[in-house]
């Protein structure tokens, strides 16, 4: 019993260590706690005598009287950290000062509490390496803006390739995981300097970061070379560029030993008119098509739609809508207020441009390649070229009733990640389905009825994301 009521004492104004010391603490508005971890538990008591015998008070325990933190050899993470989880045992949050001992050994030089410098705080002893734009950060793009340009383009551009080599191998599992990996760094609000910012972000696995890392510690990635560089990626984004070639197609072609355009320019018999469409026009087609061309393309479009149906509107969709100064097409979403006056539109704004020496194709119901005349200028240059020419340009027509605007507006605006992860949110999260048409509650088995894109965020409980905030 004696010794252990002895040591309870021991820190009292009354124990021999502290019989020196002026019965009151001198400073009042100081209460110290030296913090054992790294100090040792005999300079601990050491320290304690010192400080006590020149008037400091000094607590034994950590509690919410503490102002003053000391250790010694600490880092500020260390200190931090160590605060945090000595806080979580308190009611209340004092938040004392963190100082490292040099405060303390110079305070008992002065004989009095000397002020806190920046120096002696553990808080800035050490630039913290914020892991921070994390903490917030969202698991679903479709719950956080996604800019068009962010700070992080090499990063998500290696993790990007990654994923478009793993969609060409139908491994749909790897192609979202580095797509939406690559997708968070593009919401970043800072450039990833060092591993550790991606602490505790979502949907970094074990493979993403190790690309990461390798990136900032090399510039390149081995493995996202030897991707880039190989021939079955080359000839898979190839053949997939064909407009009318999917992936599954593209890897047949590519298991039978094709590897050019010129191959598969010899086996017409094996092309839709899709297909030989995509490779008539494959070099228009692969360029990306501009912003002047994609409003160029409006006037086109609107004229056509006025001619056949005057209060039919046009709106433009897809990336150029998101702010994208290129695309590989142009996407149009045209619509009646009044519904039902949409139906058969199509077909005859089709005839119309065609009537007008415009379309050159048309497959389903909207997919289009249309022929657009060049600028004059592109003319002049040529000046013995007796017609204009023209550049081959994908158009996406799309027709909805004036009801489902709002949906189809939200569909057909991407990105494509931002769509799916809007769906998987929806589907995971609130238990609706959600789709070009419409949002679908199963339970009830009732639609929503939206007149905005606004609407359909508000419907989901999500912050409402512009369009040039959605490229994910
Ligand atoms: P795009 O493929 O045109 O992509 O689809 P984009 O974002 O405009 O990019 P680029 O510049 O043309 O390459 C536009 C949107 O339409 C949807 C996609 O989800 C995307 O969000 N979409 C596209 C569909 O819903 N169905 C389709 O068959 C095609
Ligand atoms: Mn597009």
């Amino acid at each position: 019993m004696l010794p252990k009521r002895r040591r309870v004492r021991a820190g009292s104004p009354h124990s021999a260590a502290a019989s020196s010391a002026p019965p009151a603490a001198r400073f009042p508005s100081v209460a110290i706690y030296l913090a054992e971890p790294r100090m040792g538990r005999s300079r601990r008591a050491f320290l304690t005598r010192l400080a006590r015998s020149k008037g400091f008070r000094v607590l034994d325990a950590y509690s919410s009287e503490v102002t003053h933190v000391v250790m010694e050899q600490t880092s500020a993470q260390e200190a931090i950290c160590w605060r945090k989880n000595m806080d979580a045992l308190l009611s209340s949050c004092p938040q004392p000062a963190l100082l490292d001992i040099s405060w303390f050994t110079e305070s008992m030089a002065a004989g009095q509490p000397v002020p806190e410098e920046g120096r002696h705080r553990l808080e800035v002893a050490e630039p913290r390496k914020e892991p921070l734009c994390s903490v917030t950060m969202p698991a679903y793009a479709c719950q956080r803006p996604t800019p068009l340009t962010h700070h992080n383009t090499i990063l998500s551009e290696a993790l990007e390739t990654l994923a478009e080599a793993a969609g060409f191998e139908g491994n749909e599992g790897r192609l979202l995981a580095f797509s939406r990996a690559a997708s968070l760094l593009k919401s970043l609000s800072c450039p990833v300097t060092s591993l550790s910012q991606l602490q505790g972000l979502p949907h970094f696995g074990e493979h993403s970061s190790r690309v990461v890392q390798e990136l900032l510690e090399r510039g390149t990635c081995e493995e996202v070379e030897q991707v880039r560089c190989s021939e079955r990626y080359q000839t898979m984004k190839l053949f997939t560029q064909v407009f009318g070639v999917g992936v599954k197609t593209a890897d047949r072609w590519y298991q039978e030993g094709l590897r050019t355009l010129d191959e598969l320019r010899e086996q017409p018999q094996r092309l839709t008119q899709q297909q030989k469409a995509g490779l008539q026009y494959y070099q228009d087609l692969s360029t990306p098509v501009g912003r002047a061309e994609a409003e160029a393309l409006q006037r086109l479009v609107e004229a056509a739609v006025r001619q056949t149906l005057p209060e039919a509107t046009v709106t433009l969709t897809g990336g150029f809508r998101r702010g994208k100064l290129q695309g590989h097409d142009v996407d149009f979403l045209i619509t009646h207020p009044e519904e039902g006056q949409e139906v058969g539109l199509l077909p005859r704004v089709m005839s119309y441009l065609q009537s007008q020496n415009y379309t050159m194709d048309a497959f389903e119901r909207s997919f289009c390649i249309l022929c657009l005349p060049q600028p004059p200028r592109a003319a002049l240059e040529e000046p013995l070229h007796p017609c204009p020419t023209q550049k081959a340009v994908r158009v996406d027509l799309v027709v909805t009733p004036n009801s489902q605007f709002p949906f189809a507006l939200l569909g057909w605006t991407g990105s494509q990640l931002f769509e799916r992860e809007l769906r998987r949110f929806s589907r995971r999260e609130k238990g609706l389905w959600l789709n070009s048409h419409g949002l679908f509650d199963p339970g009830r088995k009732t639609f929503f009825h939206a007149t905005s894109e606004e609407d359909i965020f508000r419907f989901l409980g999500l912050k409402y994301i512009p369009p040039e905030q959605r490229n994910a």
